[in-house]
């Protein structure tokens, strides 16, 4: 049992009210404006640091949802991790309404209390001292209320070695401290809270309704069940399931090569949504999608510079999605087009 230190009490008893999520019905109807539209057309937006995050990948993606009409009413991304794509698209207005959904307990209590408690979390995230006994304070700690799994994901997020919440990852700057990179120096409070209150700014205004704790397939499911209202062209569904390889380092939950085949076979025989699936490029992924000639399969190749690193390197990844319409792009090669 971890005792709450440096605190009179567990950060969730400081009493802040917080907002409801939106009714289904919402869907229908026309959110209000943001505050500031500019915050969202940046590539980092997100609180969180995630790893396998699609940054760059989503200038690509809006790129192609613009193109398809209509235009989908409502974004579900049921692996949202940093939730970068949901973020742009509602944020920007191309979408209206969206819902996020992950199934780590932490990443889902995180997005729920920034959209909808967030003057809570901003106010305990000033109270954090940002050190090594706290970072092992927090990954002893196994939080049971929904404010406590917030603070752990953004506090760990933040401060750990490429944004790693869970296993062997360390802290940022090693257990001495003694690398120019120091546990602190991606925890500047002032660019999270913007960040965080333009997230609070999406649920406010009716364009973030909801965030859910699930699987994907409950997520998908609950998509079918509650928004009946809304037909199989105005559902977009990001899907962006963790790694082929590395996924059991990066994540609790392995998504074995089974897993990945359940999903080829929902999203073949029983998804009544248009959808878009981002991977990394590999043979398995390939094979499954590849000979489907309702899909498109398009080959992106992202050159960029590690952090901390002069060496340009090469990222390949495979967009595969339902849509009917794929622009012309130099951005992509399509590998195959739905016919
Ligand atoms: C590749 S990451 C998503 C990254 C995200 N698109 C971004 O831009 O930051 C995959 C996410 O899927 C979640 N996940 C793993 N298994 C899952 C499952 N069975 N159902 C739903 N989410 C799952 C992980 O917790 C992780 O947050």
């Amino acid at each position: 049992m971890v005792e709450y230190v440096g605190r009179q009490e567990p950060p969730h008893r400081v009493n802040r009210p917080r907002r409801r999520s939106w009714p289904a019905a919402t869907v229908l109807g026309t959110p209000a404006a943001v505050s500031d539209e500019r915050l969202f057309q940046h590539s980092v937006v997100s609180p969180l640091r995630y790893p396998g995050a699609k940054r760059q990948l989503v200038p690509i993606m809006e790129l192609i949802v613009r193109a398809n009409v209509p235009r989908p009413k409502l974004i579900v991304e049921p692996f949202c991790g940093g939730a970068s794509m949901t973020l742009r698209l509602l944020g920007t207005g191309q979408v209206p309404h969206g819902i996020l959904a992950d199934f780590d307990p932490l990443v889902a209590a995180f997005w729920k209390t920034a959209a909808f408690d967030s003057e809570w979390l901003i106010e305990a995230l000033g109270q954090e001292s940002v050190t090594v006994d706290r970072w092992d304070w927090w990954r002893e700690l196994t939080p049971t209320h929904r404010r406590d799994k917030a603070l752990k994901c953004i506090f760990l997020n933040r401060t750990t070695f490429s944004g790693i919440l869970h296993g062997r990852a360390g802290p940022i700057g090693g257990r001495s401290q003694l690398s120019a990179y120091k546990i602190d120096c991606r925890f500047g409070l002032d660019g999270l809270v913007r960040r965080i209150r333009g997230v609070a700014d999406l649920a406010a205004s009716g364009r973030l309704i909801d965030v859910w704790e699930a699987d994907w397939k409950t997520s998908l499911e609950r998509t079918k069940s509650r928004f009946p209202m809304l037909s199989s062209r105005e559902t977009l569904v990001y899907v962006d399931p963790p790694y082929v390889d590395k996924a059991e380092w990066l994540y609790p939950w392995a998504f074995a090569a089974r897993d990945h085949r359940k999903l080829a076979t929902y999203l073949r025989t029983e998804a009544k949504f248009a959808w878009l699936l981002s991977y990394d490029d590999h043979q398995d992924i390939r094979d499954l999608y590849l000979p489907e000639e309702k899909f498109s399969v398009l080959h992106v190749s992202q050159r960029y510079t590690a952090a901390g690193s002069e060496r340009r390197s090469t990222k390949d990844e495979l967009l595969v999605t339902n849509l009917e319409t794929i622009p012309e792009s130099d951005t992509y090669r399509e590998l195959s087009r739905s016919s």
